[in-house]
């Protein structure tokens, strides 16, 4: 690994192993029962295509390596469907806090901290290999997915979760609307306007305002991207066409694409009355979650 990538991935690690991902949609006590309730249910009503898009209901006996599992969530829907679960994270936070789940919730399953640049399994070792919102955030893509690729079985399949560059999170929102708005960040009454406009929490906000005027590359467009995503302090995202995605799992036989997630949050005024079926078309083309389906021979 390059000095460059491994100093980013230092920064990588520190900025999840302090803001464990979802603990900012739970009003409790980090670890407890009603923690892990209210993070689920937060998880499945606001992306409620996840419960059939990875197919928790078909893991049944199957081996399922799961690398950024965060906390825990869908790997506790994977192990309940009766799959041999396998949980890996770059940090210790995430592992201490999908451990402690499902010893609450009384969950057969297995965790280790581990980089999916360099996966500490034998080849051939999984039927499934989910990863879901994470390999966007790690240096070189490009290893992890060679990685998934050696760890699975022949036949087996990898179902990965990316964000979408032909999204209207990223063409429009990211691209055109925050990148307009974050201006009006720079004073007290354009900060309460975005929150009104988009429910953005203030504090967020003026945590992007402070970024703005302290990081001098926050505009540029990658740096813009990767604080416009899972956080103002978040150091790494990207984002990828179908057909960066196509390129970026050729070694692999079959793959399907598909593209959920409108965030509707950012859809401002029509999004709270967009009916259901009308967000899913759209989500189809301009979603913001592009899963990618790859079968390995
Ligand atoms: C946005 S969170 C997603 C967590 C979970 N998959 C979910 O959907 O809620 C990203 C997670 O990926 C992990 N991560 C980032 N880079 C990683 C790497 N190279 N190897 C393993 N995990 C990584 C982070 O520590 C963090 O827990």
């Amino acid at each position: 690994m390059s000095e460059e990538n491994s100093k980013l991935k230092e920064r990588v690690r520190a900025f999840w192993q302090e803001h464990p991902c979802g603990t900012k949609f739970a009003d409790a006590e980090p670890g407890s029962r009603r923690f892990y309730e209210l993070v689920e249910e937060h998880r499945y009503t606001k992306e409620w295509h996840i419960r059939a898009a990875a197919g928790f209901a078909n893991s049944k006996n199957l081996s399922v390596l799961e690398i950024g599992c965060g906390l825990g969530t869908d790997g506790a829907q994977f192990a309940r469907a009766g799959a041999n679960y396998t949980g890996v994270d770059l940090t210790q936070a995430a592992v201490d806090l999908a451990k402690r789940r499902f010893e609450l919730f009384q969950l057969p399953g297995t965790f280790l901290v581990a980089d999916a640049e360099r996966l500490d399994f034998p080849d051939n070792s999984f039927d499934i290999v989910y990863s879901h919102g994470v390999l966007h955030h790690t240096p070189d893509t490009a290893a992890a997915v060679r990685e998934i690729h050696r760890v699975l079985r022949p036949g087996g399949q990898a179902i990965v979760m990316l964000y979408h560059r032909n999204s209207y999170n990223y063409r429009v929102n990211i691209s055109l609307l925050r990148r307009a708005g974050v201006h009006l960040l720079r004073w007290n009454p354009g900060v309460r306007l975005v929150n009104f406009l988009t429910g953005e929490p203030e504090d967020a906000l003026r945590e992007h305002a402070r970024q703005l005027q302290m990081q001098p590359g926050y505009l540029n467009s990658e740096e813009f991207l990767s604080r416009n995503t899972d956080g103002a302090g978040n150091p790494l995202a990207r984002v990828y066409s179908r057909a960066e995605a196509r390129d970026l799992f050729k070694d692999f036989s079959r793959v399907e694409l598909r593209t959920y997630f409108l965030n509707k949050r950012w859809l401002p005024l029509l999004g709270p009355v967009l009916p259901r079926s009308l967000e899913s078309q759209m989500a189809s083309r301009w979603g913001w979650h592009l899963w990618i389906y790859a079968t390995k021979d």
